[in-house]
């Protein structure tokens, strides 16, 4: 498996320079499964060349799905649906595969779906999925880890669906099943994320008809057919967030291209309390760390517009170095603190009680051997470890080729040291430091 070697110091060597946001993951998954509505050519330009991205293209492929996927242009083309089913061996992959539900129910009025399952962070349920499909008339039966939905006879009818918690997954499932459904759909307390924004977006450019876009409450007028799109995809805001951080807790400057400081707000008056400095520039922003020392910040995750889940171990390392103590509650996961036993091996001062963690800040970190445990938790080690003493190995970061694009050449192009290793093997061809 491969590994991550990172040598890092004290006082760490600032990262200094300019890194390209890819665009988002959690943007092109729910883009990928909306081209099952229609049999026209969906073409996604700035699509991340992801794990996750190729795993739900194999996946489309069973479906039938026609890809093309030329340096970060995809076009998928459904001409039409030749198997129903997403078997469990693709969709453990990778649960964002789930979301073919509302779109293989809506253009063919049936589907059978394995289960996802849970994962490290946590049990992951869709009984708000399944409880929407049913307002709009399908009938589920779970059989051995199946979802076999069937669709009324007629097909979908629009509903009034009320979510009792905020759900991303649950909101694009049904947002694009409402799309060709008979009639009106209200979805109330909707997750209003940006790649739910960007998902309505390239819904609306099909031809869906779609009010509130952005709003906690959706609006869907059903239509008879959608037709083809092309779309640009949103930047990452999580990979944005993370090389922020990666500034921050470095010591040094970077500025991020191809994105936007708006796709974060909460994110960014949290990382400027800690004397960080967010200045936008055209198509991006600079990111430069405190001049003194870091100082303590708490935070608790939310739904968006609130801190996002997924940049809380990102600001977790920072907060291991800051002046004084802060808190981190974890809202949106039951599990998501796995990255706190890995930092503390490397020095930090973590302690945790249930979803709140605590984190009195120590002078510096030291080199360990740690281990990745999800998508986001490594890349708080990578940055504990850039700025820790000695050498860093990370291991397991299979997870983080999931959800971050030629991460290693990002970092190494702001003069992170960084190595993968493939048995043993170190991989990281020179690359020039990106010019300004
Ligand atoms: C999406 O997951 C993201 N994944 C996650 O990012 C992100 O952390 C999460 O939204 C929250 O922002 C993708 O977009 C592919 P949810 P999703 O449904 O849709 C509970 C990453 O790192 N819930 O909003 O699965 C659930 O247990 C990943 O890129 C139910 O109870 O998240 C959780 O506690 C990790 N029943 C909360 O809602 C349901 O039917 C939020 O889950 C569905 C969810």
């Amino acid at each position: 498996m491969d590994k991550f070697r990172i040598i890092g110091s004290v006082p760490p060597k600032p990262l200094r320079g300019k890194i390209r946001i890819s665009g988002s993951k959690n943007a092109t998954l729910p883009l990928m499964t909306a081209a099952l509505l229609t049999d026209q050519s969906i073409k996604f330009t700035n699509c991340p060349r992801l794990v996750d991205v190729f795993t739900l293209e194999t996946l489309l492929n069973h479906h039938g799905v026609e890809s093309f996927f030329d340096g970060n242009t995809m076009t998928l083309t459904a001409s039409r649906i030749k198997d129903h089913c997403a078997p469990y061996e693709l969709v453990r992959k990778m649960r964002a595969s789930f979301l073919v539900l509302g779109p293989l129910l809506a253009r063919e009025g049936k589907a059978s779906v394995s289960l996802p399952g849970g994962c490290a962070i946590g049990s992951r349920p869709v009984d708000l999925h399944l409880m929407g499909f049913e307002k709009m008339g399908v009938t589920i039966d779970i059989d051995q880890g199946y979802i076999n939905a069937t669709a009324p006879e007629g097909g979908l009818h629009g509903a009034e669906i009320a979510f009792p918690t905020v759900s991303v997954g649950a909101t694009e499932n049904l947002l694009m099943a409402a799309t060709l459904a008979k009639g009106t759909t209200k979805l109330v307390n909707a997750a209003c994320e940006p790649e739910i924004t960007d998902l309505a977006r390239c819904l609306i450019k099909m031809g869906a008809k779609i009010e509130g876009v952005g709003t906690s409450i959706l609006t869907i007028e059903g239509v008879e057919k959608l037709s083809g799109a092309i779309h640009p995809i949103i930047a990452d805001r999580i990979e944005t967030g993370s090389y922020a951080v990666a500034a921050a807790i470095t010591g040094g400057e970077i500025e991020l291209t191809n994105t936007s400081l708006d796709l974060l707000p909460t994110f960014k008056e949290s990382l400027e309390a800690t004397g960080t400095t967010l200045t936008p520039t055209k198509g991006g922003f600079i990111a430069k760390a405190p001049s003194g020392k870091i100082q303590p910040v708490d935070i608790t995750t939310a739904p968006y517009p609130g801190y996002p889940t997924d940049l809380q171990a990102q600001f977790m390392a920072l907060m291991t170095l800051a002046e004084g103590t802060s808190t981190i509650t974890e809202t949106i996961f039951e599990n998501r603190f796995m990255h706190v036993p890995e930092l503390n091996r490397m020095g930090a001062n973590i302690s945790t009680s249930g979803r709140t963690a605590t984190i009195k800040g120590v002078d510096f970190l030291k080199g360990a051997e740690v281990m990745a445990t999800d998508l986001r938790a490594p890349i708080s080690l990578i940055m504990a470890g850039l700025t820790a003493e000695g050498e860093t190995t990370l291991s397991r970061i299979y997870h983080l080729d999931r959800g971050y694009e030629d991460i290693e050449n990002k970092i190494r192009g702001v003069g992170g040291n960084i190595e993968r290793y493939k048995n043993g093997e170190a991989q990281n061809r020179e690359r020039e430091t990106e010019t300004a």
